[in-house]
């Protein structure tokens, strides 16, 4: 494989991109009055805009060339016939798999994986039937009210985000909460208030070896025990979701009450597996599986539409087209929702996690900028503190704006506020207010740069009918097939995450050293030992 730079197709963007830098948006429109009609893309319940993008046709044939050329097809072949693509950790990427109605057939070592996926939906199904119903009671016999989600990072941020965004669905008789900081605060937090006879934990792990994840487990066994007044309480309060048996049992769970899935699932991409019970314990079985069902249709767009048509490849495309053209640094997502107040952070491990690296698949270092910094909130809140910046600040800043056509919440006249905000917001960045606008307002001349927009700021819009769990499930597969696209460009791994090891492997050196009751030798640099040194002075003041 060539360097991608190298590409022909990588040069041809690049010249023209030299060509394109100085295009407004304000000409784009002007030049074809339908460009708001027709560049754009719908599949799967989501209606994409992207004609506020500084791109032409010929951008876009430019950026389907180099996709073609980068083999995204094979790849996406590749990962649907569950071929090992991680190829540092020798695994299969299957979360598609996940969401595979029954009766389809994806093979991994000689095994199709669908009925194990189904079984265990099945036993995932049953269990929250029970705790639903009140058949699944506590130690003393009283029915579970509270489920507390143990996990971090891909353990945590998806179900976190997704009993959020379907806060609608949910059933008011549950209260959900997650713990997944280290931070006692965040325990302390999340048991605040509950009846500990009345709570139900789920361990979630992949490994189950993760440290916050273990810390936080104990503590509330602890909790548990402790008010309930029997070791025997913890195979009614807790319940594991891992790959791994042999470390669930360790930790004192009985298998019998372990969900488990595969480590062909990453951990970023685990929701739609046993990762997600604390979801279907919220919103039902059958809703799940509409979460499921929703995933399942943009998979299905994502594999078998022709690129210029495919949403994911598409926002995959205009992402690279900023990011490495324009070297813009971050990626804005802004969801006119509050229920999707977590997606960004949710997107932040997806994109970070997987496309935040610096060698390509055969280990060179790269000479391109890969995955961008994600980051954003909830509109219309951001429009009060961060927007400025986005609308006249030095910086580029492509941004996402997901909002839906109807409300769930009937109250008053809130929805059409907030679609205008998002409307106005994508309008404004893209064609901004120029200074004969504003003088001609009658403006003092001294105020006029001051208020003058340069606009030419890019926007995507994704819409939808209404935030139903398939349109959730179909949401977050656009990302993650996005995702996907850019590190088959890329050729990067977006499936490992060494990146976090040697912090954490420092901090496992670092904690005893805290708390060793003699003074430890410290051999770090002297800024690490003078900190160590201090809390070491505090803790025993
Ligand atoms: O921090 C890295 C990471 O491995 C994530 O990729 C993962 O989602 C998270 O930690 C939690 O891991 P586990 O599910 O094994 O506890």
């Amino acid at each position: 494989m060539p360097p991608l730079t190298s590409r022909p197709e990588w040069k041809a963007l690049a010249a023209h991109h030299e060509t394109m830098r100085g295009v407004h948006l304000r000409e784009l429109f002007a030049k074809d009055p339908q460009r708001g009609e027709r560049l754009v893309a719908e599949a799967a319940g989501l209606y994409l805009d992207y004609s506020k993008q500084r791109v032409t046709d010929e951008t876009l044939r430019l950026l389907l060339d180099l996709a073609r050329a980068c083999g995204v097809r094979a790849r996406v072949d590749a990962m649907f016939a569950g071929e090992k693509i991680n190829v540092t950790e020798g695994r299969a990427v299957l979360h598609v798999a996940l969401r595979a109605p029954r009766g389809t057939r994806i093979v991994v070592d000689g095994e199709d994986v669908v009925p194990g996926v189904h079984a265990v939906l099945d036993r995932m199904a049953e269990f929250a039937g029970r705790v639903r119903g009140g058949a699944w009671t506590g130690f003393t016999g009283r029915p579970i009210r509270n489920i507390v989600n143990i996990g971090i990072g891909g353990s945590d941020l998806g179900p976190a985000m997704a009993t959020d965004a379907l806060r609608w669905y949910r059933d008011p008789r549950l209260t959900l909460r997650f713990v997944s900081n280290v931070d006692g605060a965040d325990f302390v937090a999340a048991t605040h208030g509950l009846d500990p006879a009345e709570t139900l934990f789920i361990v979630s792990s992949k490994t189950f070896t993760t440290i916050e994840t273990l810390t936080n487990a104990r503590t509330a066994r602890a909790w548990c025990v402790r008010a309930l007044g029997d070791e025997r309480a913890v195979a009614k309060h807790f319940v594991a979701v891992s790959t791994a048996e042999s470390e669930v049992r360790k930790f004192g769970i009985d298998p019998a009450n372990m969900f488990p899935f595969w480590d062909w699932v990453g951990g970023r991409y685990s929701m739609w597996s046993a990762i997600g019970l604390s979801v279907m314990l919220a919103i039902g079985p059958e809703r799940f599986r509409e979460l499921l069902a929703g995933a399942h249709a943009m998979d299905e767009h994502f594999r078998a539409t022709p690129f210029e048509r495919n949403l994911p490849v598409v926002l995959a495309l205009l992402g690279i087209w900023y990011d490495d053209f324009f070297r813009a640094e971050t990626q804005a997502v802004l969801p006119y929702s509050h229920d999707l107040g977590r997606l960004p952070a949710y997107l932040q491990q997806l994109d970070m996690e997987s496309n935040g690296k610096h060698v390509d698949l055969d280990g060179r270092p790269v000479d391109y900028q890969t995955g961008p910094v994600v980051w954003g909130q909830p509109g219309t809140n951001g429009q009060h503190a961060y927007f400025q910046l986005l609308h006249q600040g030095t910086k580029l800043v492509p941004c996402d704006f997901i909002g839906f056509l109807r409300d769930l919440d009937d109250v008053g006249e809130h929805h059409p506020l907030l679609l205008a905000n998002l409307f106005a917001q994508t309008e404004a960045l893209a064609f901004g207010k120029t200074a004969e606008q504003v003088a001609a307002e009658g403006v003092p001349a001294f105020q006029v740069p001051h208020r003058t927009f340069e606009g030419n700021r890019p926007s995507n819009t994704i819409l939808a009918e209404r935030l139903t769990p398939a349109v959730l499930g179909a949401l977050v597969a656009l990302y993650e097939h996005k995702v996907f696209v850019q590190g088959a460009i890329w050729r990067v791994n977006s499936f490992d995450q060494w990146g976090v090891e040697l912090g954490k492997a420092l901090a496992t050196r670092i904690a005893p050293e805290l708390t060793a009751r003699d003074e430890p030798r410290l051999t770090h640099d002297s800024s690490t030992n003078a900190l160590i040194r201090r809390f070491r002075r505090s803790a025993s003041a």
